[in-house]
Formats: C-alpha cells, structure tokens, sequence
C-alpha cells in the first residue's frame, strides 16, 4: 500500500542516514562483511546494525550476501566518502537536521513559518555556527551538491580573461577549485560565515595545498561589505535560502561591492522553480525551502529571478540552463 509505505519512508531516512554516518559502504570497500563485523568497526551493536542493513537490502542500497554478509551495491557508491558523485554528507544532512525539522512540518502548515528553529532553536546558520559537528557535515553536503555545477561551470566559458573570480557564500570553495583547476591563471576568493572560512583554510592545506596559493577564504557577510575587485562574482544557490525581503538586501551588497567594477560579472547559479508540475526531486525541494529556509522562501521561476536581479541594479546579459537543473544567469551592473 503506497500510503504505509511512503509513511513509513522517514524510518528508511534514518536508516540511510545512519549507514551514510558509519561509513558503512567504506567498510565495505574490500568486499562483503558480516553485520558482527561491521558493527565491531563502527562501536555499534550488532542487532540493530544487522536490522538497519536488512532494510537497506531490502530497498537495494546495499546486497545481502547468501553467506549472510553484506556488500555494496551501485546505489550505495553514493554513500562512499571518495567516490565523485559521492552524496554521504549531504545524505547526513537530509536524513538528520533536516529530517528533524520537517518532523514539525505541521507547525510550518498551521503558521507559515520555517520549522527549522522550532526544533533548532534559531536558524540553520545559527545552528550551524553553535554546532561544528554538524556545521563540517553541511559544509561538506554542500560540496557534494555543488561538485558537478563547478565541473560543469568550468566548461561552459572561458575562465581566461577574468583574474579574480569571486564567489559570495561559497562555503568550502568547491565551485572555485573547479575553476581554477581548469584556468591556470585565474585566482579565487571566497566569502563565508567565520567559522565555514576557518575550517575551509584549514582542510585547504591538507586535501589541495596545489591551490593554497591561489584561493582565499575570507569571512564576511553575505548582506554587508562584500569585496569590490572581483572580475566575476558568483552567488550559487545563496539566494535559494532566502525570502524576498532578505534576498533583494544580498542583491545590494554585491551590487555596491561592484560599484567601483563595472566591468565586472555576476554569475547566478540557482535551481529554478518547475515551469510544468514539478517533478519529485523539484517539489520536495520547494518544500524543504519552506520549512528548512529562512520564512517565506520559495522557488523562484525565470522572470522572478530576472525582476529580482533587475531591481538590484543588474542588467541580465546571458541565461543557460544546466545539465544539472541549475540555470546560469549571468548579469553586469546597470549603468
Ligand atoms: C546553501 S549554502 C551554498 C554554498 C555554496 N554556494 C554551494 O552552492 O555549494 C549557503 C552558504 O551561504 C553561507 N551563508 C549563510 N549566511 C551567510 C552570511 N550572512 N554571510 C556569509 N555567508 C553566509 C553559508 O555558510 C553557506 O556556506
């Protein structure tokens, strides 16, 4: 019966969340394992884990092995930290902050507002910024959300004749290093809340010391004085979190940023919202804007976004759509 089961679909969640969590399709890297095994690794007991790996065998995510044991599966490569389409952060993410909010879905459906700082008790930057627990986990959910848009984006113009590209609460730099692994001479600046920038400094020397010299991470504001010698600056999936009060305010800062640069570009990268009926992924999106975002944020459609970017003073000079389901808008100051 679809009703129970798509009821009973939060369960499935946390068990997705949990395995993403334990790295279990990690463990299993070297072949098959038993739930004793698996749960002598991960410092959990091996009656629940064996219960947990039965149902995501039992939705394929993972194989039930005839001897018993469990392997991965091409579902759960997802779930695998080094693969390149690895979503297992952003997997944590969903199936646990994420989860627990729209466990207050109802509160989001009687009042209008976010459920998220019902549960959290402020938003989920505010969280974030007392959570760094979490805060790694999101930084990181957003680098596998963002890892094909910076591949992809790295392709579709020519990187060469701007020097200084900037990319306005661009967490982690995941776009960025996409960039400047395809241009050479290009350099990065990206601008984030304090505590995302230190983390990112940090792993920057570890896991991409080739690009330390080429990018920066520099705390600021999304809504106060962002740097003003940017060639290009981009705002991906930034506006997506925000309503039509706060968003027009971000719009503003980049457009004084850019006063003294005209020449320079803004590079919107945002999913926009479904022209037909939207499909599953595009309505659970919509939705997840209205109880996880700031109250009152919704998809935008094309000219939404185009009257947005109007009124805060940019001229659109050039729209793409994305393999991925982004749109690339790209805009100059309005002289
Ligand atoms: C949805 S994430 C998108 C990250 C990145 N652009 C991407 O697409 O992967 C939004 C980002 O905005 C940052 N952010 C939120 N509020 C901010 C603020 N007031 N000032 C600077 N950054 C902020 C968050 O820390 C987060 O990294």
């Amino acid at each position: 019966m679809l009703a129970l089961q798509l009821a009973c679909g939060g369960w499935i969640a946390s068990a997705v969340g949990a395995a993403a969590r334990l790295g279990i399709a990690d463990l299993l890297d070297d072949g098959p394992r038993s739930a004793a095994d698996l749960a002598q690794a991960t410092s959990t007991v091996a009656a629940v884990l064996s219960r947990v790996l039965n149902l995501l065998a039992a939705v394929e995510l993972f194989e039930a092995t005839p001897d018993g044991r469990y392997s991965n599966t091409e579902h759960s490569q997802a779930l695998r930290s080094g693969d390149p389409h690895s979503m297992r952060n952003f997997c944590m993410l969903a199936a646990g902050e994420y989860q627990a909010g729209f466990g207050e879905l109802m509160h989001c459906l009687e009042t209008g507002e976010s459920a998220f700082p019902k549960v959290f008790g402020g938003s989920v930057y505010e969280y974030m910024a007392r959570t760094p627990n979490a805060a790694a986990v999101y930084d990181r959910a957003m680098d596998d959300l963002t890892r094909p848009v910076g591949a992809l984006l790295a392709e579709m113009r020519d990187w060469s004749a701007g020097d200084l590209a900037v990319d306005v609460g661009g967490g982690r730099g995941t776009l960025l290093k996409s960039l400047l692994g395809a241009a050479p001479l290009l350099r990065g600046l990206c601008v984030d809340r304090a505590d995302v920038c230190a983390r990112a400094t940090e792993d920057l020397k570890t896991e991409t010391p080739d690009l330390a010299d080429r990018l920066r991470f520099v705390s600021g504001d999304i809504f106060g004085d962002l740097p003003g010698n940017g060639d290009f600056y981009i705002l991906k999936n930034v506006l997506h979190n925000w309503n039509d009060t706060s968003s027009p305010k971000i719009l503003g800062a980049l457009r004084r940023a850019m006063a003294s640069k005209l020449d320079a570009r803004l590079l919107v990268i945002e999913p926009l919202a479904a022209v037909a009926a939207p499909n599953t992924h595009q309505a659970v999106d919509d939705l997840m804007q209205m109880v996880i975002c700031e109250t009152g944020t919704t998809a935008r459609n094309l000219a939404q976004m185009h009257n947005l970017l109007e009124d805060a003073g940019f001229t659109v000079v050039e729209v793409n759509p994305m393999r991925t389901g982004h749109t690339l808008m790209e805009a100059i100051p309005t002289v």
